[in-house]
């Protein structure tokens, strides 16, 4: 989906413990930064970090407020955190500026159904402080960043067959009940021009 090249600049928002990060440096040999506002999630990506010879770097930073030159990175990725950032169009229009010309962007996130949640719906979203809209409402917030070839989709059956897949390991089955519930995944592919 992103075609990663050697030697791209990929900036990951969100990163957590970096783990898609060691995935796309070893596997493409890219150049990963991992920006994450947890000072835990990221010295525990600074530790895994240690004696490996990819090419990962890790800073803890508000994506909201963090800045880079214009043009910085081929490839911007960012999993299951844009749920957490209210002003998502300003997020995105500085995406459109931190990427090259012709670079991509990926984000995958948790959305909900269009119209009024259900009264337990909305109770978690405002219980967890997520701010979640429909697929086609991230779509289109990211063609007003002037982003082309936007791809908005539901990811909900892959998900979930994941999930499943989590639950015969035994590792859980709490979240599949949340995601069957409310859907999971827009995922999100263009170009910038
Ligand atoms: C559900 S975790 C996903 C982590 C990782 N992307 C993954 O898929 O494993 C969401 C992450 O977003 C980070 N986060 C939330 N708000 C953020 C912000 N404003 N700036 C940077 N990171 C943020 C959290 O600290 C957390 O590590």
């Amino acid at each position: 989906m992103l075609d990663l090249q050697p030697g791209q600049k990929v900036l990951d928002v969100g990163c957590g413990i970096g783990g898609g990060d060691f995935y796309m440096a070893e596997k493409y040999d890219v150049h990963v930064v991992g920006i994450d506002l947890s000072i835990n999630m990221t010295f525990f990506a600074l530790e895994r970090a240690i004696c490996l010879k990819c090419a990962v770097e890790f800073e803890v930073a508000e994506c909201t407020k963090k800045t880079y030159p214009d043009g910085t990175f081929d490839v911007i990725y960012s999993r299951d955190t844009i749920l957490h950032i209210q002003d998502k169009p300003g997020l995105f229009r500085s995406f459109y500026k931190w990427l090259r010309r012709g670079g991509k962007i990926l984000i995958s996130d948790y959305y909900k159904s269009a119209g009024p949640a259900s009264e337990e719906l909305a109770g978690y979203i405002k219980q967890r402080g997520y701010d979640l809209h429909d697929v086609e409402a991230y779509g289109q917030m990211l063609r007003d960043a002037d982003f082309h070839e936007v791809v908005a989709e539901d990811r909900t059956g892959q998900f979930i067959v994941i999930l499943q897949s989590w639950t015969l390991l035994g590792i859980t089955h709490e979240v599949g009940h949340y995601c069957s519930s409310t859907g999971f995944g827009s995922c999100l592919s263009q170009d910038s021009n």
